[in-house]
């Protein structure tokens, strides 16, 4: 969470540095600042709220002259959102400003320690203990200065810094935070993510772990942990700024909703081969399948419900057991996992925190890793045995929509994958398989379709107070989506039951006017979660069913049907999840929520 920023070069820096915090908002959004070099000494202005308070705060103090500076938009971890907790920090002597990403574990005792020295603390956050640790460790070396306070602290960060005695310059380095360098002509930036340097360059080098850069604006100087200097390596953004772009929508997630069949095709076409999963690209041979003993899926949020689809669908067809494990919890439980296991993380940011400790952990114990990832050269595309992109392009609503949608065609490639390499799929199997996956873009598009049909029904439902998702096998899975994003988008509370569960204590809360949402896409599970409808509607709930059957609604089972194009049933979470996502977008909209960065969270999550 949080988004740095930082320009040097000929042009003025604060435009610059704003526009990259607009793109970066995604990261957090609750408090922003900016520091300059300007006159021989720091300007810095910070505020609590969004980037355009910002910008006003900027314009209502005279604006900022400087061709060099440094920006950041907060997610707050330690201390309020606050003008005083807003980044930049100072250092005590006002000669360096630093933003930062992350958290610093040991900051209480280092602040103690500075306290004692005489240092007077201005804010609540851990980031302060940095500006100031940096100047107790200067010794009129600004590369000296930032190893040994490196040193001294524990945690994740990435931080840019800027010096009053050099102007022009910016500092940065990183530990399990995101941080890129963009290399421009006669100017150079430094961000947590692309869009915050594609107004400016599509070159760009990613820093690694303990790697600190020195920037100029002709210039990038890198330096390992040992403090040698090491060569960049460049490289070049595949994708157009206009992706990062709303495009004439009103929001991302609409936006990004209406995308996913081409971030399907995007992921799908160029690995299949004659009907058949190539995967080898991404070093997915078929002996990393053979001779498994167990599958361990391991995200958090919708990557993971992404997983739970992966499950079902990789335990049909490869017939090896698959277990999905929400990543916060899977690294603090002694998980049995070893060698002769495969890992696989899910993760649209490739930075989540959890899932990167979880990745660790299943690797330190022998264990083989996949990442499925959309970033491109994140830290778990870098860290995993094996990366499978999704091709997803950049996702900027926080909430995610065509980022799972990829992911699970991204697990459907591995399933078919690891059932041929195991000998539990016939080839013709795999091969039908394969050809509906490939189908998958065009039903998506014919499910799109449902979107006048669904607006409807969030003006009609909108008002509701809690909203029941059920489902069975894949549905279940496609119903934990479903709920998850309508409470982060709209509010509204919501919990998905496996159909065949409520009747175990959940039906209490069903009484007249609930709303549930059935999900029944599967015709050999279709009897059984009818019974479960009829049961929840006998007790006055109102019932939206998702059915890829053709069927008129019926008193006694729904109010309304919403039809998805029909397939393969280990298929249908991809076209059951589509109007589901419309539903969550079009109740947010009807209850006026701020779709694109909802109410306390944040697009990549990078704190445990
Ligand atoms: C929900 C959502 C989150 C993420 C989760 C994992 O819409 O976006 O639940 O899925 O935070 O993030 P990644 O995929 O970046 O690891």
């Amino acid at each position: 969470m949080c988004g740095i920023v930082g320009y040097t070069g000929r042009e003025e820096a604060v435009p610059v540095l704003l526009q990259g915090l607009y793109k970066l908002e995604y990261r957090g959004y609750d408090s922003a600042g900016v520091a300059v070099v300007q006159s021989g000494g720091l300007k810095v202005v910070k505020t609590k709220g969004r980037i355009k308070n910002l910008d006003e705060k900027i314009q209502q103090e005279g604006g900022m002259e400087s061709v060099c500076g440094i920006g950041h938009t907060r997610w707050a971890t330690h201390g309020a959102p606050s003008d005083v907790n807003a980044h930049p920090h100072i250092s005590r002597n006002g000669r360096i400003a630093l933003v930062h990403n992350g958290i610093i574990e040991n900051y209480l005792e280092l602040r103690e320690m500075l306290t004692q020295e005489g240092f007077e603390m201005q804010s609540q956050t851990d980031t302060e203990t940095v500006a100031h640790l940096f100047e107790r460790n200067f010794k009129g070396d600004m590369m000296q200065a930032l190893t040994a306070t490196v040193k001294d602290v524990r945690g994740s960060y990435a931080l840019g810094i800027v010096s009053a005695d050099e102007p022009g310059v910016l500092y940065c380095t990183k530990r399990d935070n995101p941080l890129i360098i963009g290399v421009g002509e006669g100017e150079n930036m430094i961000a947590s993510d692309i869009p915050a340097i594609i107004q400016k360059t599509k070159r760009y080098i990613v820093l690694n772990d303990d790697e600190i850069a020195r920037v100029t604006p002709e210039s990038v100087e890198l330096y390992n942990a040992l403090g040698q200097k090491i060569a960049p390596e460049i490289q070049t953004v595949n994708w157009d700024i206009s992706s990062a772009e709303k495009g004439g929508y009103e929001h991302f997630m609409i936006k990004e909703i209406m995308e996913q069949p081409k971030a399907v095709r995007d992921t799908v076409s160029p690995r299949l081969e004659n009907d058949l999963p190539r995967l080898e690209d991404s070093s997915l041979t078929e002996s990393l399948f053979q001779n498994l003993r167990a599958i361990h899926i391991v995200a958090c949020g919708s990557a993971l419900h992404a997983g739970l689809v992966g499950r079902e669908v990789i335990e049909r067809f490869a017939r090896v057991p698959v277990f999905a494990s929400v990543a916060s919890e899977f690294r603090y439980r002694n998980p049995v996992i070893g060698e002769g296991d495969l890992c696989i993380v899910i993760s649209q940011s490739g930075e989540t925190a959890d899932t990167l400790a979880a990745m660790r952990e299943a690797k330190n114990r022998g264990a083989r890793t996949i990442a499925i990832v959309n970033v491109v050269s994140s830290s778990a595309a870098r860290e995993a045995d094996s990366v499978l992109y999704t091709w997803a392009g950049p996702e900027i609503a926080v909430a995610t929509t065509k980022a799972y949608s990829a992911q699970l065609a991204a697990l459907y490639l591995i399933a078919v994958k690891a059932g041929l390499a195991r000998g539990t799929l016939a080839e013709k199997e795999a091969r039908e398989y394969c050809r509906q996956v490939n189908q998958l873009p065009e039903l998506i598009q014919q499910a799109l379709r449902a979107r006048p049909q669904i607006q409807y029904l969030a003006s009609l439902y909108s008002n509701r107070q809690s909203v029941f998702f059920i489902g069975r096998g894949v549905d279940y899975a496609a119903a934990q989506e479903a709920s998850l994003k309508l409470k982060e988008i709209s509010y509204i509370h919501s919990e998905a039951y496996a159909a065949g569960e409520l009747k175990h204590g959940t039906i209490s809360l069903i009484e007249d006017g609930a709303l549930v949402v059935a999900l029944a896409t599967d015709p050999a599970l279709y009897e059984k979660t009818l019974s479960n409808i009829k049961s929840v509607k006998a007790r006055g709930a109102s019932v939206i069913l998702v059915t890829e059957r053709q069927m008129e609604a019926d008193p006694e089972i729904c109010d309304f049907v919403v039809q998805v194009p029909a397939c393969d049933p280990a298929l249908s979470a991809s076209l059951s999840i589509v109007p589901m996502q419309l539903f969550s977008y079009y109740m947010g909209v009807y209850r006026g929520c701020d779709i694109d960065k909802p109410r306390n969270l944040a697009k990549s999550v990078t704190v445990e």
